[in-house]
């Protein structure tokens, strides 16, 4: 049997720096675990524009679609805002999305014990916080139509269109529920249903689910009341299910809750392929970060994190994704900080590299 294939695309800014730590992590796994992966790299986003005058070539969108996961770093930049929106950066991502179909966007919220007091809430309040927003990601106001910027009268309109079919709401509700099943089973549904219809209808649909689903104890909140409860008191939730835009920004909300946006990794799931493997996508929450691009500033744990994500749900391997997360949080209890996760104490912050040894050392003591 061949190996099991991934397609690295680094992207912008800060990306190809963090994805050089996680190849590390791939090349450990394939040495000291007997777990040997196939790699290939690509462009996407801003990178590939600069290339190809597109943020992603047909080439490597066949190549996604082929091979059993892919890791993405980040995309976009300052020097790409000038773009038409069909050439920007995020557009290669949405691309990649859209066609592999990855409509359960899996963003776990998890506030290591080394990093309560980095939070901008008290440490009581997110201490041992540990949470799952699934956020659809294939359909929504991101991808509705009719969309664009229109002529009415003398004046000038912008348009997005919030659209949501059964099917759509059915299948990402499925994936909370399952994932809601193997946790503490408590699913808290999002939308704005007194004033949406496709809310209306996203409730309607989850709580007709719900009946497959007995054991799982569901509630439904308006995404409003729910950001405000998520900084409220977050460990009131378990799993989190809700649109595209809603949890686009009830994510960022969640990841701060963590201390830092460079702690957050994320995977995107679709369908299962004929190897039984679902579609997959694996990038960490934060951005490309321009402001310290080049640096060797950025904090690579978010995009390792996103490849332990990939061992447990492309690869089966629970139990080496918890091997690579337990490294990771020995190394943050022993001190170990890259300039994003400073305190009021200040030091010394790590580089990128210096981190990505750190967790290399780890693993290795973890044999
Ligand atoms: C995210 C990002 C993207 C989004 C951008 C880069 C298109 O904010 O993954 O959360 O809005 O989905
Ligand atoms: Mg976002």
């Amino acid at each position: 049997m061949s190996n099991p294939s991934l397609l690295i695309l680094p992207g912008d800014g800060i990306g190809p720096e963090v994805m050089a730590q996680v190849t590390r992590v791939i090349d450990w796994f394939g040495a000291k675990r007997d777990l040997p992966f196939d790699v290939e790299t690509d462009l996407v986003g801003g990178a590939a524009y600069d290339k190809h005058g597109t943020p992603l070539h047909d080439d490597t969108m066949a190549r996604a679609l082929e091979v059993d996961a892919v890791l993405l770093g980040a995309v976009g930049g300052p020097k790409y805002d000038e773009l038409d929106f069909s050439l920007k950066p995020e557009r290669g991502l949405l691309r990649l999305r859209k066609e592999m179909d990855l409509f359960s966007n899996l963003r776990p919220a998890q506030c290591f014990d080394a990093l309560a007091d980095f939070s901008s809430l008290k440490k009581e309040v997110v201490a041992g916080l540990d949470i799952m927003i699934v956020r659809e990601l294939t359909s929504g106001v991101y991808f509705g139509e009719p969309r664009g910027i229109f002529e009415e009268g003398n004046e000038r309109v912008g348009i997005n269109t919030q659209r949501y079919t059964e099917s759509e709401i059915e299948r990402v509700a499925r994936s909370a529920f399952e994932l809601a099943m193997r946790r503490d089973k408590r699913l808290c549904s999002m939308e704005k249903a007194n004033v949406m219809e496709s809310g209306v209808l996203w409730r309607e649909v989850v709580t007709r689910v719900a009946a497959d689903y007995p054991e799982v104890e569901l509630s439904h909140m308006y995404a409003d009341n729910g950001a405000m409860q998520l900084v409220r008191a977050p460990k009131q939730f378990d799993v989190i299910v809700t649109d595209n835009l809603f949890g686009d920004v009830l994510s960022d909300c969640a990841a701060m809750l963590t201390g830092s946006l460079g702690m957050l990794p994320s995977a995107s799931l679709g369908a299962p392929m004929a190897n039984g493997r679902p579609k997959a996508l694996y990038e960490p929450v934060h951005g490309s970060a321009p402001d310290i691009t080049g640096q060797g500033k950025a904090n690579p744990i978010a995009c390792i994190l996103s490849f332990a994500m990939a061992l447990r749900y492309s690869f089966d391997q629970g139990d080496e994704a918890a091997r690579l997360e337990a490294a990771i949080e020995s190394v943050l209890a022993g001190g170990a900080r890259t300039a994003d996760l400073m305190g009021p104490e200040g030091g010394t912050p790590m580089s990128t590299t210096e981190m990505g040894d750190a967790i290399l050392a780890a693993l290795d003591a973890s044999l």
